[in-house]
């Protein structure tokens, strides 16, 4: 089955042994059905002979960025806008560095910054080149800006070192190429999450918490990017990574969480209240670290605005759904937060027990909304997370006609 028909894909060629490889990857490209061209860097061409590609491409392969024959058939940026996807395989650590800091040395670095079209990368290195903090920051900032990271895998290596590095596989890298075109439920929806806990602070160095891990809304922002949406995940400070593709914005106290999501909340379609936000701050934070220079103290708190409730009250509001983590009467006080905080739909669980709820990998939910409910049984976070992403699309869909 052409798998990739009408798909136009520009694929990058950086200078790294990998390069053979991808002879292989363009002729599997081209075979499931994509319209390919190829942009190699001067280094790739000390591995492999621009001929090889333009024989399997059928197309001259772009190399020099000053090539005024090259350009006088299609410039630059017409090349640029082209594409449906910059596909750079194999991604060598120098490239990925320069690509990180905005280089546009050479005619590949120029298109990836000139393309408005999603950029992946699949690494090819040594290992201890992809081990060093250099390349893990490389990397780490580039999945922060959305580029798609793809690999590396590990095993033996050119070199004789055997370890993480190896570019991808061929029909792998072809497989995810794939993958990132079939079209998501969510396509073109603005999603916004708020996940994990705040921190409201005592003084300088103490502040009041909960036991939240976050999983749960990572999980969901996992699930939601794999439907196509666009996340922005508002985030209080966990232990997680962020996963690839979302906007993350991390934020410590109630305050600076309701700053964040009002700013997007308005042109959101979907809001997902997922952070166990502190109900209460203190009233006056110290500046200093506070002394033990009495047998007991009090702090006066104060209640920090409801962030749901706000963008719920909104005039143009997304879809909001929220969470109700109870340990009683959960449908009680679940259906009363879906009337107080005018809710499309909450999610409710028991907490309290150690097999659900905060700090655990697994978790079961109750689903409200007006007029229906569902249960999700006892599952993984990901698993859950999948399932309510579902029912969120259909609810939404619905509520959309
Ligand atoms: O009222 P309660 O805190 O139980 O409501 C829980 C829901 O409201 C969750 O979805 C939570 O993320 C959200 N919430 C909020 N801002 C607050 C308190 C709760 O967004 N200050």
């Amino acid at each position: 089955m052409q798998t990739l028909a009408n798909k136009k894909i520009l694929l990058g060629i950086t200078g790294g042994i990998a390069a053979y490889k991808a002879a292989e990857l363009l002729r599997l490209l081209i075979k499931a059905g994509a319209e390919v061209r190829v942009v190699m860097t001067p280094s790739a061409q000390e591995f492999v002979q621009p001929l090889t590609y333009q024989a399997l491409s059928g197309h001259r392969v772009y190399i020099d960025l000053f090539d005024a024959e090259a350009e006088s058939a299609m410039d630059h940026i017409e090349l640029a806008r082209w594409c449906d996807l910059l596909l750079v395989a194999p991604a060598s650590a120098n490239f990925l560095g320069k690509l990180n800091a905005g280089y546009a040395d050479n005619l590949l670095l120029t298109l990836c910054l000139a393309s408005k079209q999603p950029v992946a990368v699949a690494p090819a290195m040594n290992q201890q080149m992809f081990a060093n903090a250099a390349t893990e920051d490389n990397i780490n900032q580039l999945k922060a800006r959305r580029v798609l990271v793809w690999g590396p895998a590990e095993g033996e290596q050119a070199c004789g070192d055997v370890g993480p590095g190896r570019m991808l596989e061929p029909e792998q890298l072809v497989n995810n190429v794939a993958q990132y075109f079939i079209p998501g439920k969510l396509d073109g929806v603005e999603l916004l999450l708020t996940a994990g806990p705040t921190r409201e602070a005592i003084d300088p160095v103490r502040y009041i918490s909960n036991r939240s891990s976050g999983k749960m809304g990572y999980a969901l922002a996992e699930a939601a990017l794999k439907e196509g949406a666009s996340v922005t995940l508002v985030s209080g400070p966990v232990a997680l990574p962020a996963p690839q593709g979302v906007q993350l914005v991390a934020v410590e106290s109630a305050q600076q969480m309701y700053d964040a999501v009002m700013q997007q909340a308005s042109t959101s379609d979907i809001f997902i209240a997922c952070a166990a936000v502190a109900d209460y701050r203190v009233d006056q934070a110290a500046d200093h670290k506070l002394k033990k220079s009495t047998d007991s103290m009090s702090l006066q708190l104060v209640r920090n605005v409801d962030i749901l409730a706000a963008v719920s009250a909104l005039e143009r509001r997304p879809f909001c759904v929220g969470f109700a983590a109870e340990t009683r009467q959960l449908e009680k006080y679940a259906l009363g937060k879906l009337e107080q905080k005018n809710l499309d739909m909450i999610a409710a669980n028991q907490v309290g027990d150690s097999n659900s709820g905060f700090e655990v990998d697994s978790n079961q939910l109750e689903v409200f909304w007006p007029g229906g409910r569902q249960s999700i049984e006892h599952a993984t976070k990901t698993d859950i997370a999948k399932q309510l992403i579902d029912l969120i699309i259909e609810r939404y869909t619905c509520a959309r006609r």
